[in-house]
């Protein structure tokens, strides 16, 4: 696959078989996401890979809970408030495997380099016909301290970017892109 038709065609896949993708898979994805651009190289990420259908279900019930506990200071989520209450509703989507990338925060740059790597994963994925979807519902839960502790992650790092990885269960959407908003100069 061309580069400019994985970027063109990848789109945030909302439905997975629940076919798990070998480790070996995953491991390749992650090494290529570690090739993203990092301030002063500083390749600040650590990731975490979270598998299995009842542990991301019983993962996405937390992340649920937890944004419906802290929804009086964040009005910008009241409108979700609905879909986070049905207990139907897997912000995970039924994807077998969840990537959490979390940044040293010593390094400075610690959420462009996570962003970027999290951007390469989604497309090196995609290139292999692998789906992904950003769960931005995931962060706050898997950014307290004592989810990083179950999870051993040392405190020094930040969750930056969750992002499910699994076979789509059906054909892409189509996408669409609002025109760019450009100005150069030139003197
Ligand atoms: C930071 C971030 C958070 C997101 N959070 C969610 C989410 O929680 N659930 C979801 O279904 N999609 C989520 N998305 C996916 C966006 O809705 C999606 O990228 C956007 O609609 C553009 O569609 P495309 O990715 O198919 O091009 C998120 C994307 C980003 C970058």
């Amino acid at each position: 696959m061309e580069l400019r038709e994985a970027i063109t065609t990848r789109r945030s896949v909302r439905k997975y078989k629940s076919d798990p993708i070998p480790e070996q898979t995953v491991k390749e994805l992650l090494e290529l996401a570690a090739w993203a651009p990092s301030g002063m190289n500083t390749q600040p990420w650590l990731y975490v890979v979270i598998e299995g259908k009842d542990y991301l279900k019983d993962l996405s019930d937390k992340c649920k809970a937890y944004l419906l506990d802290i929804m009086e200071e964040l009005p910008a989520l009241q409108i979700y408030r609905t879909s986070l209450s049905n207990p139907d509703n897997n912000i995970f989507y039924g994807a077998p495997s969840l990537v959490l990338i979390y940044g040293n925060q010593n390094a400075f740059t610690y959420p462009n380099d996570c962003s970027m790597a999290a951007l390469n994963l989604m497309l090196a994925a995609w290139e292999r016909g692998i789906g992904s979807c950003w769960i931005g519902f995931a962060r706050a839960f898997c950014g307290t301290p004592e989810f990083k502790e179950e999870l051993k992650v040392p405190p020094e790092y930040q969750l930056v970017a969750t992002v499910i990885l699994g076979y789509p269960a059906g054909p892409p959407v189509k996408g669409s892109r609002k025109d760019i908003k450009v100005s150069f100069h030139r003197k």
